[in-house]
């Protein structure tokens, strides 16, 4: 094929092109086109394969003890105002509505003896770790049944996570805080190991 025929070629895809341009601004000129809720004929998209499945990164809640090591005492100040109409916390200050919470983070569940707690409280058992206190002040019912706190609870994870840290800092000697987990992205597929 010549030089002559390529050109010629050239020229009629060239025209053909501009022809299409013309018709189409010249149709969209005189029909006003309507919305299209949808597309007018399928699009594919090329989308990159999945690589393995380990390195899929599963978006997980973050865990409690993540909560905790991001948490902000101040924060935490600022949602205990709402505690303070029946808590104190400072060291001896003694009970109001409800006991003491110096140094609850650890203690036993209805552990101050001149407090008397509900019997959903006394029955419960065990201490006041990260993890009940988290439970427990969510939804406060939920977690004793008949308490005595009429606390409708902290919906927001985060505040839970800040008055806790606060709470924690109640204390002569605070519990060390959860260690947080590297990053597991296996804990969710069954490969062994
Ligand atoms: C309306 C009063 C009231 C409010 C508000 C309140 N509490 Fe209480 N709280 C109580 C009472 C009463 C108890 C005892 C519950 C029982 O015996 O069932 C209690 C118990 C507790 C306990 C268990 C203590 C122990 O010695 O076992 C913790 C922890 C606690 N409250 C934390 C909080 C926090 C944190 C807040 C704020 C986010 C809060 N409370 C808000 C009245 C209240």
């Amino acid at each position: 094929m010549g030089s002559y025929n390529l050109s010629k070629i050239a020229l009629a895809v060239l025209l053909t092109a501009l022809g299409m341009v013309g018709i189409s601004s010249l149709t969209g000129a005189i029909f006003k086109q309507a919305d299209l809720t949808k597309d007018a004929f399928p699009i594919k998209v090329e989308t990159a394969p999945v690589k393995s499945a380990k390195n899929v990164v599963v978006k997980k809640e973050p865990s409690l003890a993540a909560l905790l090591a991001v948490a902000s005492v101040e924060r935490g100040q600022k949602v205990f105002k709402k505690c303070q109409g029946c808590h104190t916390a400072a060291k001896g200050a003694g009970n109001r509505v409800g006991p003491d919470l110096w140094d609850v983070v650890g203690r036993s569940k209805g552990g101050v003896k001149s407090f008397s707690y509900s019997e959903g409280m006394k029955a419960k058992g065990g201490n006041w770790t990260f993890q009940d206190l988290f439970i427990f002040l969510k939804k406060p019912k939920d977690f004793i049944a008949k308490t005595k706190m009429g606390f409708a609870g902290l919906k927001n994870a985060t505040d839970r996570a800040a008055v806790i840290v606060l709470l924690r800092s109640f204390s002569d000697a605070p519990l060390a805080l959860p260690t947080v987990k590297a990053p597991d992205n296996t804990a969710d597929n069954n490969t062994p190991g």
